[in-house]
């Protein structure tokens, strides 16, 4: 049972020690800042002569609490404590361990000295949340590192580890021992002087420096207020009254925290924790996975493999055919080796991590697996055929998985002997750096299976989305109807490279075209061959990507597709061939050539993506709106700034929506599915 937040006083000789609780991760909620106060006031009534600040669990402070941030926040405020801090007259350290990050990190500045232990990570992440720190950070974090450093580390939200924090002057010392006996020793064996950090001189970048990381941000999320107003306040630090610099700060957070972004970046943080768990889970234990089996050693195959050899896991990697074999490791090696050339992994590290691979080409070597998962051609037989073979070489116990993009598990399911067993782990290309996870519950998949997967996500750091068994789950039926309307927009007047440019101005790092070019057009070329009913006999048909297949324009693969790749550079130049196969097509299906605004683009294309979301809420393939929200921004490119195609429907007018589905229906046909839009925004607002 979890005890209420609290601050924990405790004596030591002279010195105080205040200990947070308030599991599991220590946010600074209402009561944490009103005992930090209580316990200050007591602190500088009784002439101790030094205080230490340390968290209880697993970590210092992770921010504030973001749960706070829809109202007014009850004071005191944070930055209420740190002047507290401040004003005492005798030094304060900030024991950290864990986690320091947002307003955590925010206090630890207001410390005199700050000392962590190896495992901490630091950070600023509230630019995530559509923020600005807003408790000293864009000040007191400048005058320790300097400007250029201070806008890399805002601008991104990335936190550093001990040693760099240590380098670039945001503690003072590491702790490799015992955290809490290292701080009181800082404090009684050195006597430390009260120092506060905004009375430093401010640890000047170069002017070069500044104008490098300024341009770095602002092209990756200048298009953002509040990365712009992050580095607006930092190239002041230094420059004016620290009072009033932290006043500004203060109010630039106040009325960002209220702005369309941070609501919708709050909404996806809590929504993807929640995707992360299944209700009433706790008497369900995750079984134990130490080692994994991947049968198929093709994009992702080994896409999967690294993923899991850089996670601690054992890996074996299955190929029939020993050449593809010998290719496959050869190019994982090679990956893990870049890796160190860029210097992310040490030497050492990527020794372990490849120490974890192993290949064959038979299934006697995955015996010992606790985990297979299959990820060959997408044919059903062929997959029925390996997880049947699977089957007779693991323990019952084992867990199979299939990768497939959108075949039916169930089938697959009934030739098992042990179907409870088996999942769907859908990985998205490339598998060791995309962050979704669907993960795709049979009818017959246990519950202990599920939770096992969500486990699994955790260790990969991956975000997972539970969703049930459908052609293409949550994400691929979405983008299939999104792909299928840009197509029906080029059909009737605009271009691929028009549509691409403005679904990147609505925030995407990618168009629609772009996309199929780099995935490959041939899959869904196969998907329509076999399913004939997506094609013109039920709705309205754009039959250009097929016209593009018929002359081997496969994409990137081919440096050629909706663009020209000359000699495969990117990125891709309009082609004049596309040009030319579009008019053809345009000519034989009668239609009427005519300009279509780049608002008409935007909203018809975004009112698919929602259509196609009320299809999987029906359908129930998706248990919670919000998973699909997640699983739009964490897998397809959605900006997390709009919260996802469901939670963007729900900040618009009813009538615009009305409007542009009548629209959707229009254009597609009267067979076009239209899904119920009662279903997020209850019976007053029917389509
Ligand atoms: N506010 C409220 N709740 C929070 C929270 C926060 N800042 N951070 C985490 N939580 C909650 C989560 O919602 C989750 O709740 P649940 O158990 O009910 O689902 C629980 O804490 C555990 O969180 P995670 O599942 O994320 O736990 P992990 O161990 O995987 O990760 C973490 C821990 C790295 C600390 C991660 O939670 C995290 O990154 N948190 C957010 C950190 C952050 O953004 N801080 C800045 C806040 S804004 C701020 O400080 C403003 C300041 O400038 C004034
Ligand atoms: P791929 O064609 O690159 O690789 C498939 C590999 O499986 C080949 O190396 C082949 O030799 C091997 N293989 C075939 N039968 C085998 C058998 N019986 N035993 C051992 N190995 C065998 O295919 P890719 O792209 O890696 O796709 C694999 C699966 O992942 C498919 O189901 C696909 O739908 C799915 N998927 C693909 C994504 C992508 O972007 N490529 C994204 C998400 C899922």
């Amino acid at each position: 049972m979890l005890g209420p937040p609290s601050v924990k006083y405790r004596k030591e000789g002279e010195f105080a020690v205040l200990s947070i609780s308030n599991p599991p991760v220590n946010v600074s909620s209402f009561e944490i800042r009103k005992g930090l106060i209580d316990h200050l006031d007591h602190v500088r009534k009784n002439g101790l002569k030094g205080v230490i600040i340390i968290g209880e669990g697993k970590c210092f402070i992770a921010g504030s609490d973001i749960k706070e941030f829809d109202k007014a926040i009850p004071p005191p405020e944070l930055p209420d404590v740190i002047n507290a801090l401040e004003d005492l007259t005798c030094p304060v350290v900030a024991a950290i361990h864990g986690v320091a990050l947002g307003g955590g990190l925010e206090l630890a500045l207001g410390c005199d000295y700050r000392i962590a232990s190896t495992d901490t990570r630091l950070g600023l992440p509230e630019v995530s949340l559509g923020m600005i720190p807003g408790a000293g950070g864009t000040q007191r974090l400048t005058t320790l590192t300097g400007q250029a450093i201070a806008i890399r580390l805002i601008t991104t939200g990335t936190p550093i580890d001990a040693t760099e924090a240590l380098e670039v002057g945001l503690i003072d010392d590491i702790s490799r021992n015992d955290l809490l006996e290292d701080a009181l020793a800082l404090l009684s064996n050195t006597r430390l002087d009260k120092r506060i950090t905004l009375n430093l001189p401010i640890n000047q970048s170069d002017p070069e420096e500044i104008e490098k990381a300024e341009r770095v941000a602002l092209l990756k999320n200048g298009s953002r207020e509040n990365v712009r107003e992050a580095i607006r306040l930092i190239k002041k630090a230094g420059t004016r009254a620290a009072e009033e610099l932290l006043d500004e700060e203060r109010s630039v957070f106040q009325r960002l925290r209220s702005s369309s972004d941070a609501k919708a970046l709050r909404y996806l943080f809590f929504s993807e924790r929640q995707a992360a768990t299944i209700e009433n889970s706790l008497h369900i234990n995750s079984k134990e996975v130490s080692s994994v089996a991947i049968i198929g050693a093709g994009t992702m195959g080994q896409g999967i493999a690294r993923a899991f050899i850089s996670h601690g896991f054992e890996c074996t990697i299955v190929e029939r055919n020993p050449h593809l074999l010998a290719k496959s490791m050869t190019e994982i090696k090679g990956s893990v080796k870049r890796r160190v050339e860029r210097k992310r992994l040490t030497d050492q590290e990527a020794h372990t991590i490849l120490q974890r691979l192993n290949g064959a080409t038979d299934y006697q070597s995955i015996s010992h697996c606790d985990l297979v998962i299959e990820a060959v051609f997408e044919e059903l037989s062929l997959k029925i055929e390996v997880l049947e073979n699977i089957e007779k070489h693991v323990d019952h116990q084992a867990i199979i998985a299939s990768n497939t993009s959108y075949l039916d598990i169930n089938e697959m399911g009934k030739h098992l002997k042990f179907p409870q067993r088996l999942v769907g782990l859908h990985f998205f290309n490339p598998a060791d750096v995309m962050k979704l996870l669907e993960i795709i519950q049979t009818k017959q998949t246990s519950p202990q299976t599920v939770k096992t997967s969500l486990t699994l996500a955790k260790k990969l750091k991956k975000q997972p989305v539970i969703a049930q068994v459908s052609d293409g789950f949550i994400g691929n039926r979405i983008f299939a109807a999104y792909r299928h309307r840009a197509e029906l927009l080029v059909l009737d007047g605009a271009s691929p490279w028009q549509i691409d440019s403005i679904v990147k101005t609505l925030g995407f790092p990618m168009g629609p075209f772009e996309v199929a070019d780099a995935s490959g057009l041939d899959i869904a070329w196969a998907m329509r061959r076999n399913d004939p009913s997506i094609c013109r006999d039920s709705i309205k048909y754009a039959p250009i990507a097929d016209a593009l297949c018929e002359k081997n324009r496969l994409g990137r693969k081919k440096n050629a597709g909706w663009y020209d790749y000359a000699d495969g550079s990117l990125p891709g130049s309009k082609s004049k061939t596309v040009d030319l196969i579009i008019d053809q097509i345009r000519q034989s299906e009668g239609s009427i050539d005519y300009t279509i605004t780049a608002e008409t683009i935007a909203n018809q294309l975004m009112i698919t993506m929602l259509n196609a979301s009320l299809w999987v809420l029906e359908d129930q393939v998706a248990s919670r709106p919000s998973d699909i929200d997640v699983v739009m921004a964490n897998g397809y490119g959605f900006p997390r700034w709009l919260g996802g195609p469901i939670y963007w429907a729900l900040q618009q007018d009813a009538m615009f929506i009305q409007k542009e589905l009548d629209e959707l229906r229009r254009v597609t046909g009267p067979k076009y599915r239209i899904g119920n839009s009662c279903l997020i925004f209850g019976e007053g607002r029917e389509n």
